[in-house]
């Protein structure tokens, strides 16, 4: 009689699991219970997961949201991509959509934002970079953060969900002048015309 999947042969055929196998197997368990009581935990202590607020938003709502805004305190444009330096404390828009972070923002040292995230077509990644700061963007929500940013400085937005062909140029910036500083607008380098904004002089 041969053996198939469907009829498993008598009694114990195996090799059954060692004892120190069984030992690593409660320890992984122990762990991932360990790591799952954690994730409340860094959401009330480390600020890893922060608190948004979140509401529905159709995604040609948002685009128009973001249009308004980028038409009100845009204050300069590079290669194509507008520069928008909104005032302290007010509704920042930004908007991920294949393949780009439109705008560019400049914000202030020490002040606050509500920072709204979506996307227009399909889910990307939101990472500011070097700091590792990482949330979903999904087009249909509109995803807002109070952020006070702490550094003055450039940092990337580097999208880490895999978004299609143009994923790995889809980098956007976020400026932050320091404490005081006004909105120094600096010269267009004048290279119009791509549609994708890939970020100039990355320090990698
Ligand atoms: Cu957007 Cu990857």
């Amino acid at each position: 009689m041969y053996q198939t999947g469907i009829d498993p042969p008598e009694g114990i055929w195996w090799k059954p699991a060692h004892k120190s196998e069984k030992v690593w197997i409660a320890i992984a368990f122990a762990w991932c219970l360990i790591l799952f009581a954690m994730m409340p935990l860094w959401h009330l202590r480390g600020g890893q997961n922060t608190t948004g607020i979140r509401h529905v938003v159709e995604p040609a709502d948002f685009l128009a949201r973001t249009n308004e805004f980028i038409a009100t305190y845009q204050v300069d444009s590079d290669r194509g991509m507008p520069i928008v330096e909104p005032p302290p404390g007010s509704d920042v828009y930004l908007l991920a959509m294949m393949w780009q972070w439109r705008p560019i923002l400049r914000l202030q040292e020490g002040v606050e934002y509500t920072l709204h995230l979506s996307s227009l077509d399909l889910n990307h990644g939101f990472n500011l970079h070097p700091l590792n700061l990482n949330f979903q963007v999904v087009p249909g929500y509109d995803y807002a953060l109070r952020v006070t940013p702490t550094q003055a400085g450039e940092f990337r937005i580097v999208c880490n969900e895999f978004c299609g062909i143009g994923h790995d140029v889809m980098v956007g910036r976020i400026e932050v002048l320091p404490a005081g500083a006004q909105g120094a607008s600096s010269e267009p380098d004048g290279l119009q015309g791509t549609d994708l904004f890939v970020s100039q002089g990355d320090e990698e």
